[in-house]
């Protein structure tokens, strides 16, 4: 499989891929093991230079077994998910060859040639966002460019499918819904591109990373006690949210904005029901969580048509998704005057992200967001308003592309001399 270079070599990609906000939520499986829906869902993939997953994938014959860190730690690689994506991805690779460096791979030395995986978000982990769709997709997209897999991202979603439902979404940039299929085999459950993020660049996203002390359902089991125990479910997937694909979709195509916020509050609302229609009921959102949707629907009934839309995950952060830039000012503004930073804190690293939405806002230091008024809809009882120190800090954002793969031999993660992390 090497040739002149003996046994010596590191054959290695880096990729980096973006994370995504579902719109119409994914709740509920009809197959465990392929990690098949019940339904449709549809998401935003979010700007990979605020938040996304690198990862470096290398192989050489000098590895004696697959290994993966993430974040710094190794961790097994023994999981039942991570097995049938490398599976599923040693199945399609096709021979490789690169002369310059004297390496030839066969699609039969896949088999049987180990490979190290490193991975990091940029995003610090405590934030409690889902990173497990960016880190499995990145993780299928760069082993499938290591192994010259020749399928297109709709048959690269399905594998990452089998690594975290969700996954399946990063591979694309903009909108991207996920067609649940009808097959057993879970051959028709993909990915597919909607529109691409330039197709609504107005688009600005605020996600307010609320501070939790509660451990958390996570989504795998949170889902499998939903299926089995709600009735409301049922109603949801074979009602609800058939009808609200096709009017999401048609939102997303027109960029509708009112129907689009209507839309994905209605369905993060119905998700987070069904949450509570499950035995024993699992509460994902908090106070805190709780009092950002009342302000973003007093400030949108105030206003007469929606300026924001809001959508919660498996967990209390919010992700607000305002209209335009001007909207997104008024919407920060609104936050930092509910959820002012404790008094010690750091503007720049309580607001982070896209910065210009700050300075849009007015905000350049600490004092600034004391002076803040309260905003026309809540005149009355402002002085009970201010909730300090419920939001750890905030992530400014915006629509984002699919994942790309990084040439650049110095964003590798991993040494090329040893094939363990830098
Ligand atoms: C609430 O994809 O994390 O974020 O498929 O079991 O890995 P598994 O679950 P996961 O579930 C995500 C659920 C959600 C909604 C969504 O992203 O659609």
């Amino acid at each position: 499989m090497a040739a002149e270079r003996g046994e010596k070599w590191v054959l290695s990609v880096t990729a980096q891929t973006p994370t995504n906000i579902a719109v119409i939520k994914y709740w509920g499986k009809r197959d465990e093991e392929l990690i098949l829906p019940i339904n449709d869902s549809i998401s935003v993939t979010l700007d990979p230079g605020h938040l996304c997953t690198t990862t470096s994938v290398a192989v050489s014959p000098a590895f004696t077994h697959d290994r993966i860190w993430l974040n710094g730690k190794e961790v097994s690689l023994s999981g039942g998910r991570f097995q049938n994506c490398l599976r599923e991805l040693r199945s399609r690779a096709t021979d490789f060859e690169d002369e310059k460096k004297g390496i030839k791979i066969n699609k039969k030395d896949w088999e049987k040639l180990r490979v190290h995986i490193v991975s990091y978000n940029n995003f610090p982990t405590a934030a409690g966002l889902a990173s497990s769709a960016a880190g499995l997709a990145c993780l299928v997209f760069s082993l499938a460019k290591l192994m010259n897999v020749k399928e297109d991202h709709s048959k690269l979603s399905a594998i990452a499918r089998q690594g975290s439902g969700s996954a399946c979404r990063s591979l694309y940039g903009g909108f991207v819904k996920w067609i649940m299929g009808k097959e057993d085999n879970g051959s028709d459950s993909i990915a597919v591109q909607l529109a691409d993020e330039k197709h609504w660049d107005d688009l600005v996203i605020i996600i307010a990373v609320v501070s939790s002390k509660q451990k958390e359902t996570s989504s795998t089991s949170g889902m499998r006690d939903t299926v089995e125990t709600s009735a409301l479910i049922k109603h949801r997937a074979k009602e609800v949210v058939p009808k609200r694909i096709k009017e999401m979709e048609e939102a997303i195509a027109k960029r509708d904005f009112p129907s689009f916020a209507r839309l994905a509050c209605a369905d993060s609302n119905q998700f987070h029901a069904v949450c509570l229609d499950t035995l024993p009921p699992i509460f994902y959102m908090n106070d805190t969580s709780h009092r950002i949707i009342g302000c973003v629907e007093k400030w949108n009934r105030h206003e007469g048509s929606p300026q924001v839309a809001y959508t919660f995950d498996a967990g209390p952060n919010a992700v607000l998704i305002s209209k335009n830039r001007k909207t997104a000012a008024l919407l920060l503004q609104r936050l930092l005057f509910h959820f002012p930073p404790q008094s010690d804190a750091d503007l720049n690293s309580y607001v982070i992200g896209d910065k210009t939405i700050l300075k849009d806002a007015g905000i350049e230091d600490l004092k600034d967001i004391e002076a803040l008024a309260p905003p026309p809809e809540i005149k009355e009882n402002a002085s009970t308003q201010r909730c300090r120190g419920d939001v750890s800090y905030f992530i400014c954002t915006r629509p984002g592309r699919g994942p790309v793969v990084l040439a650049d031999e110095s964003q590798s993660l991993i040494n090329p001399e040893t094939g363990l992390p830098k």
